[in-house]
């Protein structure tokens, strides 16, 4: 006998659309989740996906024996801009194979370690503008960090310059992208004869689409025509090959992968920074130890590559703000294809052969059975390496599951690290409004909204 999976009762036709705020999920499903516990079912305009809420039922759904990447209904959608590039490639999809393996070592140690300094580079800008801002002037701060990570990929990855805090306004693919995003989401979840009735959004959704396409068209012209011999991702797209069967990605799948790359690798880091900003002015104790840190690992020189690893409560830090706030909320899976009988989740619950199942981060990362009673609070300590290394294997997985796990983690990484450092080593940092608390804008990733911070130069920094 397996327990009966629950389900709020939702609507005809509708089913359980209107049971998630689509401006606040985490909200939705934090009540849901206290209704209903550790999985629950929703249906919506006929497809089903089982969230799961719990690091028992997520080390289950991880174990790639079993389960595999589950293409969601939104990241569907993506794929109109996107198509079979990393992040949006069906399980087993020629194309992400060949890619994957031709791009991996992009992102291995020696090809981040060479990145440094394009890092850096754009870092410094950041703290430049900084430095001339009124201290009495509330900055948006989400805003500099994705001027910063949208930066810093596509100089590392692409030599290309944005050069986005030279100009008041984002660079226009800012923009396209999170239009598309939204509409992608949109998309998602509007009917054939909605989308057929309501061309309008469809029209920008098109123009969005190719504006990035124009961008990332312009890059790979602009390499074709000058050559380097820079070790980094766009070479490894043009250029590389399968290591296994020595084949070339082709010019549509290289177009997919570096709008893929420009989208993915710079959304989810500037949340990261947002949140880590967030946490630390909400946790003034966090924030002293980390400037402490900074102080007596870095002093006043230069932030260098020898410091990266160096900065263990800075490390500790991000990974209790991603446990809270994973930019990236959700990814899904399903049961390996050929299977054709009902699976049983945690010894009790049966989900059909093609279910969709999603790991809902911020309610798995939360476990009570794992973090305790304070597992909503704010505690880097508890994610020092010797605390980290000891937690249940699912119960951090911000960056995702295995072959599908983010690439672009140890890069990541390193810019955030980098980017903390240098900010905590040159500023003293203030709420902008100090009785402000969390809210969050919502696309394909998360970020704080309406979050301002004033910034002063800490003594003796000129
Ligand atoms: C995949 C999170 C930064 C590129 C993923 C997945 C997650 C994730 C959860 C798995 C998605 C799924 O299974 O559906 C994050 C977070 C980041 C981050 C939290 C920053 C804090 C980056 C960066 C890059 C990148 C900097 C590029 C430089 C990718 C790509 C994939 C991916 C290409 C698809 C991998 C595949 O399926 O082969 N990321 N990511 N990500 N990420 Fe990241």
């Amino acid at each position: 006998m397996s327990t009966p999976i629950p389900q709020p009762p939702g609507y005809p036709l509708l089913g359980n659309l209107t049971d998630i705020d689509p401006k606040s999920p985490f909200q939705s499903i934090k009540q849901l989740a206290q209704k209903y516990g550790e999985i629950f079912k929703l249906s919506t305009l006929g497809s089903d996906r089982y969230i799961l809420c719990s690091e028992r039922l997520a080390a289950e759904a991880c174990n790639e024996t079993r389960f595999v990447k589950g293409v969601s209904e939104n990241l569907k959608q993506v794929r109109n801009g996107v198509g079979d590039g990393l992040f949006t490639a069906f399980h087993g999809e020629h194309n992400w194979e060949l890619a994957h393996r031709t791009l991996v070592p992009a992102f291995g140690p020696l090809g981040i370690t060479d990145m440094y300094d394009e890092m850096y580079d754009i870092a410094t800008q950041l703290v430049s503008k900084w430095a001339r801002t009124d201290p009495d002037e509330p900055i948006q701060v989400t805003e500099d960090y994705t001027r910063l990570t949208l930066d810093s990929i596509a100089l590392c990855a692409m030599d290309k310059r944005f050069n986005s805090f030279y100009h008041e306004e984002m660079h226009p693919f800012v923009d396209a992208m999170t239009g598309f995003l939204r509409e992608s989401g949109a998309r998602s979840r509007k009917t054939r004869l909605e989308l057929l009735l309501n061309q309008g959004p469809t029209r920008q959704y098109e123009k969005d689409i190719a504006l990035m396409r124009s961008v990332a068209q312009e890059v790979i012209d602009k390499r074709r025509r000058t050559p380097t011999d820079k070790h980094d991702l766009l070479n490894a797209m043009l250029f590389g090959k399968d290591p296994k069967t020595g084949e070339r990605l082709s010019d549509e799948s290289v177009m997919n992968n570096m709008i893929t790359f420009l989208i993915a690798g710079h959304e989810t880091t500037s949340g990261l920074l947002g949140f880590t900003t967030y946490y630390l002015l909400k946790n003034p104790e966090a924030l002293r130890k980390a400037q402490e840190e900074v102080d007596n690992v870095v002093g006043r020189g230069p932030v260098r590559f020898e410091h990266m690893s160096k900065l263990p409560y800075i490390e500790a830090i991000l990974r209790e703000s991603l446990r809270l706030s994973p930019t990236a909320s959700a990814f899904s899976v399903t049961p390996k294809p050929g299977t054709t009988e009902p699976v049983l989740l945690g010894g009790e619950y049966l989900v059909p052969p093609n279910a969709i199942l999603i790991c809902w981060l911020p309610e798995i990362q939360r476990d009570r059975t794992v973090y305790g009673d304070d597992a909503e609070d704010f505690k880097p300590e508890r994610m020092l390496s010797e605390n980290f290394t000891k937690l249940p294997s699912a119960s951090w997985k911000p960056f995702g599951n295995g072959a599908r796990g983010c690439i672009g983690r140890p890069f990541a990484w390193q810019e955030a690290v980098l980017a903390l450092a240098l900010i905590l080593q040159n500023f003293n940092l203030h709420m902008a409004d100090p009785g402000y608390s969390l809210q969050i804008k919502q696309n394909l990733t998360i970020k704080p909204d309406n979050f301002y911070v004033k910034v002063s130069l800490r003594p003796g920094i000129d």
